[in-house]
């Protein structure tokens, strides 16, 4: 590791994916989401009615940043904020903090996602999206994880799976609102995590 001035790096206890990894991988997905849109999009419309990359915040913004500097076709940008919560009977409601600030309607739209976990954020957005009549909804997420999955969820552009169920935090990831910055993803010194 870097020596760093503020010393983040130090409440690191193992990186699971490297920068560099990170950006091969990233690389390669700004490639596969080329082909796609090269493949559905006519040259006319990628500037009458370009796709459009929205980025779930904030975890996802980093990925967000370096996929679509990665790609080549024009893409537009939006956000979305939401949060999960929910009890018993009613798992995994989302609310909206906010909303995208363009209709999607004809379009075709990218999530972007850092991680999908239980997937009940991107069942619950997939959702309200489909609603709004795009012309194509596409999932890019940097990491899967599976193993805890509770709905069922299609990732058309994943980076990695992640089989352990790990904690992680970097590149976008935070442990209360801590090391998003992080170029690197890792797992943190179990004695900073309260449970
Ligand atoms: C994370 C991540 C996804 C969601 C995935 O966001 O960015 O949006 O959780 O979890 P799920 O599949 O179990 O729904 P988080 O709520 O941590 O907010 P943040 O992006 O602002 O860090």
């Amino acid at each position: 590791m870097t020596d760093h001035k503020y010393n983040i790096e130090r409440d690191i206890d193992r990186i699971i994916y490297t920068e560099g990894e990170i950006q091969r991988r990233v690389k390669e997905l700004g490639v596969e989401v080329d082909e796609y849109l090269e493949r559905n999009v006519s040259k006319e419309e990628i500037w009458s009615r370009p796709p459009i990359a929205v980025c779930i915040l904030r975890g996802a913004s980093v990925f967000m940043a370096d996929l679509t500097r990665y790609m080549e076709v024009p893409i537009e940008y939006d956000f979305m904020s939401v949060s999960t919560y929910g009890d018993a009977t009613e798992p995994g409601e989302v609310r909206v903090l906010k909303d995208l600030d363009r209709s999607i309607t004809n379009r075709i739209v990218i999530v972007v996602e850092d991680i999908v976990d239980t997937g009940e954020t991107l069942h619950h957005l997939l959702r309200a999206f489909h609603a709004r009549s795009p012309k194509a909804i596409k999932v890019s997420s940097l990491l899967d994880k599976s193993s805890r999955r509770k709905k069922d969820v299609d990732i058309d552009f994943k980076g990695f799976d992640l089989e352990e169920d790990l904690f992680l935090v970097g590149y976008g990831m935070d442990y209360a609102g801590k090391y998003r910055n992080l170029p690197f993803i890792g797992t943190l010194k179990e004695e900073l995590i309260d449970e």
